[in-house]
């Protein structure tokens, strides 16, 4: 699916890029926005009375719409990070005063875990044998809970669970759920939710954390210093309204810039034809893995999970699997995947991930499939 958009795939014909969850290449037009605004208008927003600057500032808070109106939320319900790590800290430390107690879960990304950990008292909440959430009603201030998981690739009902916890409020990491479904805040009736550029075809540097309306108010500044400010006094000073509040300092201008032009991209394309086409190459992945006897984790129906596979060949490191592949020219990733409660959960030292995007093909699926099937003779299993 328009894998022509994508030069690295011209400049590289050779390549299999499975590794999406970790990043997503770039299609042509977010690499042309990067070029374009160094190249003609490259210059600080909301600062310089200037015409670069207020073409900057435009297209930065132009951005902000694109992106506000992709998951349904205001633009000042949207603040602009690093990335989703950033984001999620931002949320674990302004709160951090009111909250004392955190409901996660054993299948979160160390993003949102880590600052929950060492911030706060947290309970853990179980996963089934398939790799499903076990949700339970817990005694606590706050749940953090993946909408997907990075390792599994199941999809939690974060609108069932809200439903549940009612008032309570939740913070939702969708790293991994953002580049692949529609998501609309309103509907998932969500708190926060923090999500990354560079997993969706942006560039690196640039992640979102929506922030309900409202629930500003009980939050304090993440970062001090300039733009997050409406004056300054030598006793005090007064800060400014969201979304500036969390936006101390010059803000990542091209990255957000990126975004906005990936996110024109993804619905020019139809992120329901995404889904489709990911929940495709998924099923096939996972029979494959079947007919050739691999361990793989997470639920068993493609339509349940996001568009990546973690298996294991039983009696092979995953880093020799990944090397060995990528001798193949498929590039996947193995590791722990900053999922190390999780793989100990399942019992396994490591994983090898193969991760999809729109531009995957199935019949890089044969190619897959050979290289195992090789990986798998090499080590006489
Ligand atoms: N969080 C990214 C991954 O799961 C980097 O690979």
């Amino acid at each position: 699916m328009n894998k022509k958009d994508f030069p690295i795939f011209e400049k590289n014909p050779w390549l299999i890029y499975f590794d999406n969850a970790a990043t997503s290449q770039k299609p042509q037009v977010v690499i042309e926005a990067i070029k374009d605004y160094y190249e003609r208008y490259n210059s600080n927003v909301h600062r310089g009375i200037h015409k670069l600057s207020e073409e900057a500032t435009n297209a930065y808070e132009k951005a902000r719409e694109k992106i506000a109106e992709f998951i349904n939320a205001k633009p000042e319900e949207i603040v602009f990070t690093k990335n989703s790590t950033e984001a999620l800290n931002l949320v674990a430390y302004s709160l951090r005063k009111k909250y004392k107690k955190v409901i996660t879960t054993i299948m979160e990304h160390h993003s949102n875990f880590v600052p929950w950990q060492q911030l706060y008292d947290i309970e853990v909440l179980d996963i089934d044998g398939e790799g499903k959430l076990k949700f339970e009603k817990k005694e606590g201030d706050l749940y953090a809970i993946t909408h997907a998981s990075n390792v599994l690739g199941t999809i939690n009902d974060i609108k069932a669970i809200k439903e549940e916890i009612g008032e309570k409020k939740i913070v939702v990491d969708a790293s991994q759920s953002a580049p692949h479904l529609k998501i609309d805040v309103k509907k998932l009736d969500v708190d926060f939710l923090a999500f990354t550029g560079h997993k969706m075809l942006a560039s690196t540097g640039v992640g979102v954390l929506y922030i309900k309306e409202g629930n500003e108010k009980e939050m304090s500044p993440f970062l001090y210093g300039g733009d997050m400010i409406e004056d300054v006094y030598v006793e005090k000073t007064i800060f400014a309204s969201m979304p500036a509040y969390f936006e101390a300092g010059t803000p990542n201008i091209v990255e957000a810039i990126s975004l906005g032009v990936a996110v024109d991209y993804l619905k020019s394309i139809g992120m329901d034809k995404i889904r489709e086409h990911e929940i495709r190459i998924t099923k096939k992945a996972m029979e494959l893995l079947d007919e050739l006897n691999i361990e793989y984790y997470g639920p068993k129906k493609a339509e349940e999970r996001t568009g990546l596979v973690a298996f294991n060949i039983k009696g092979v490191h995953p880093h020799d699997v990944s090397t060995l592949l990528d001798k193949k020219g498929i590039a996947v990733r193995s590791g722990m995947h900053c999922a190390h409660p999780l793989h100990r959960r399942l019992g396994i030292p490591a994983s090898s991930r193969a991760s999809f995007y729109l531009y995957n093909e199935e019949k890089e699926l044969e190619d897959f499939r050979k290289s195992l099937e090789e990986i798998k003779d090499v080590f006489r299993l």
